[in-house]
């Protein structure tokens, strides 16, 4: 397996698989129908917080049975390493009008929290009808005050993951699995 992995990465070693690519798979289906019930009417905005996302968004809006719209914002946070500090700036906004639509902001995965309390209250300044969040992973959740994401794809372990969209040092993004690296 390292083998394997050291064909497609940068060479660092990953500890474990901590979801396979079916698990995800199956957990996004369910998670899509989840959200579809959700809104039963009304526009939807489906909104990913790049470049993390994008992996998870690809798979989670082809398993939500409704009419949606897709847009992206990139929002970065200073600090370095495999933590992440209060700051976050917006690199890149969404060009879509949010006025009067639900918006459904997906994330890889939420640690403090931070990221998303950021992102919300700027798009709560151009007035949705609704605003939730949906990630695919969530780390930390007992210990996080404020927002908590509504849809929550899994319960992650405190290890630093990779694959299926999440880097380390903008590598293993591309992994079809998500795993964990030495830290
Ligand atoms: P928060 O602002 O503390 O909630 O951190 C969220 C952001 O930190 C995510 O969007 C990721 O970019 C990054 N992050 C937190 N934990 C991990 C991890 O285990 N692997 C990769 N990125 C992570
Ligand atoms: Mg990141």
């Amino acid at each position: 397996m390292q083998g394997e992995i050291r064909k497609v990465t940068g060479g660092r070693d990953i500890v474990g698989v901590v979801f396979d690519e079916d698990a995800i798979a199956q957990r996004v289906a369910e998670l899509g129908q989840e959200i579809a019930e959700f809104y039963p009417e009304g526009d939807l905005l489906v909104i990913g917080l790049l470049k993390g996302s994008f992996i998870f968004v690809a798979d989670l809006v082809r398993r939500i049975a409704r009419p949606l719209e897709v847009d992206f914002m990139i929002a970065a946070s200073y600090g370095t390493g495999t933590t992440s500090s209060g700051n976050v700036r917006l690199l890149y906004d969404s060009g879509t009008t949010l006025e009067g639509k639900h918006i459904l902001l997906v994330e890889d995965i939420v640690e403090s929290g931070n990221t998303l309390k950021r992102v919300n209250t700027l798009i709560e300044a151009r007035n949705p009808q609704s605003l939730e969040t949906c990630t695919l992973l969530d780390k930390n959740r007992s210990r996080r005050q404020g927002v908590q994401p509504r849809f929550v794809g899994f319960d992650a372990p405190p290890d630093f993951l990779v694959g299926y969209g999440l880097d380390h040092a903008e590598d293993f993004r591309h992994l079809p699995y998500i795993a964990s690296i030495e830290g």
